[in-house]
Parts: structure tokens; sequence; C-alpha cells
């Protein structure tokens, strides 16, 4: 979730240009960003990101039954560029945007934001709404070209803050030896059906000695009684249909005077033309 980030990194950005993220959500896809090429100073703009999956796809939820996905983004913005106030929001942008609720990552990091975790289905495409930085108030910020990083990811994570392993995700084994017992744990709750609850398998070194690998209802089980393993060799299927993707875009912060000079010039040099000077 983007608050495991929010809590666990003061920056989601790495100087690497690794995005935290991908840290437990690990399989990755390309990201597609779409922002103007050129934007004014302190003007409203729209920076969309497409999470495009098959709708029909369902993941194994933390009871161990099969679910939707959830998508969540993280968008950092140059500096001075954070999200607009609502009413500098145009009706066609709020309709677009419809019920998110945008987050700042936190309280003095404006220009980086998050939204998620909302349903995949609804939000396969997310339009932000960005006001660009004014240089004439805001010091540090200069009529340049910036990049715009995002991260966005659909799907359950593989790791907790904490270290340990969520139930979407591959299970290996902790020893070499031979599978001597696999026990199928009970469901929890009863109803419905999928997942039951789990294994627990035992797995005997050529020494004698016994290790208990627990396996947690979702991933499926790939080793049977009697076969022999390699130490990490995986136990279980990887249940994970998520992805984590990365990318980034550049927009230019341009001088409103500077595009007004030119559509003046412009404008003199195409009368001259006609008329003659
Ligand atoms: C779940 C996004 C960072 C671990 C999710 C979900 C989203 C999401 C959208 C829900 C998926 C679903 O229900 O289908 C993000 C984004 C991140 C981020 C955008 C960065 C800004 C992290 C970090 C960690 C993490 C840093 C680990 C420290 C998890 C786990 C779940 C999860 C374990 C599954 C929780 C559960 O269902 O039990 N994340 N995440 N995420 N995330 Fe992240």
């Amino acid at each position: 979730y983007p608050i495991f980030a929010q809590h666990g990194y003061e920056n989601p950005r790495e100087a690497t240009g690794h995005i935290v993220c991908a840290n437990c959500h690990l399989a990755n896809k390309p990201v597609d960003i779409e922002v103007p090429q050129v934007v004014l100073s302190d003007t409203v703009f729209e920076a969309v990101i497409r999470i495009l999956y098959d709708m029909q796809l369902k993941q194994v939820l933390a009871n161990g039954k099969k679910g939707g996905l959830n998508v969540g983004v993280v968008l950092i913005l140059p500096k001075g560029f954070e999200l607009a106030p609502p009413d500098r929001i145009s009706p066609e942008m709020k309709e677009k945007i419809g019920n998110l609720s945008f987050q700042t990552y936190c309280p003095h990091k404006k220009n980086i934001l998050v939204i998620g975790p909302v349903p995949g289905q609804k939000y396969s495409e997310i339009t932000f709404p960005i006001l660009s930085s004014d240089p004439a108030t805001k010091k540090d910020v200069h009529f340049l070209k910036y990049p715009i990083y995002v991260g966005r990811n659909r799907g359950r994570g593989q790791i907790y803050p904490d270290g340990s392993k969520s139930n979407n995700t591959v299970y290996n084994a902790t020893a070499a030896g031979i599978v001597s017992k696999i026990i199928q744990r009970e469901k929890k709750g009863g109803r419905g059906g999928g997942g039951g609850g789990g294994y627990e398998i035992t797995i005997t070194d050529p020494d004698g000695r016994q290790v208990v690998d627990i396996i947690p209802p979702g991933p499926e089980l790939l080793v049977s009684e009697g076969e022999s393993v390699k130490f990490d060799q995986p136990l279980t299927s990887n249940p994970n249909v998520g992805r984590f993707g990365q990318g980034d875009a550049e927009i230019v912060l341009q001088d409103p005077l500077v595009s007004k000079a030119f559509w003046f010039s412009w404008h003199l040099l195409f009368w001259q033309n006609l008329f003659g000077s």
C-alpha cells in the first residue's frame, strides 16, 4: 500500500531512480504516463496514468480466496508543482477524476502525490489534477525542462513492512531432503470455496533432521510426499498476477511572458509577410 511506503521511506524515489514500491511488489511492467509537453506557470493540467490489464483477472486474497485487483499510484512531480486546488479544477476535469481522493506523500512533500488502493476495474485510468509552479512566487523554481516520475501498482504485494511474506508469492524449501509429510491445514471460517487452509510440509534431511515449512492458503503446492527437494526449491507455484511498474515523462515549464512574446512576434511576421513591410 502507498501508506507502507509513506511510513517506511522518507523519499519514495531513491537516488538510483528506484521507486520503493518495487521492494515489496516484485513483478515489473512498463508504465504509461501522459502529460503535456509544455505547461505555463501557475496553470492546472492533467497527468493521466493508465493501468490496463485483463479485467477478468483474479488474484489470491489474504484469506486464500480469489478476488479482484486494486491499484495505486505514486506521482513525483517537479518541486513547486502540487495537487490543483478544487476551485481551479474545471468541471470536465472533475468528471475524469471521479471520486478519487489524492493525498500528498507527506506534509512537507507537496510535489509527491499518492492514490490507492482503489478498485482496478473502475480505475484503469487515473487523472491527477496538477497545478504547475510559479517561479514568480516560489524561489528555486525556474523555467526549465523537468522530469516527472511515476510508480504504479496493481495487485497485492509479496512482502509486508515487517519483512514477512504475504500469501501472494512463492514459498521455497528451507532445507534439502525428502518431503516426508504434507498436512493440509483446516480452513478457517468454513464458508466459501478456494484456497483451503494452506499446508505444513515436513522435509527430512539426510541426517534425519526435520524442518516444517508452513504454506499459507493461496499458493498451489508443486511437491508431493516422498519427493526429494533441493534447498530453496519452489514448493509452490507463484500466484502473483499483480505488477508494479515505473516510468517517467518530461515537461517544460514555460514563462507566460515568453509565450506571449512568441505569439506577438509570430503574428507580426505573419502580417508583415502578407502585406509587405
Ligand atoms: C497491497 C500499492 C508500497 C506491500 C497494495 C495494493 C496496492 C498497493 C494498490 C492493493 C492491491 C490489491 O488489493 O489488489 C502500492 C504502491 C506503493 C506500495 C503504489 C508505493 C508507493 C508498498 C511497500 C510495501 C508494500 C513499500 C512493503 C513494505 C504490500 C502488501 C500488500 C500491498 C504486502 C498486500 C496487503 C494485503 O492484502 O494483505 N499495495 N504499494 N507495498 N502492498 Fe503495496
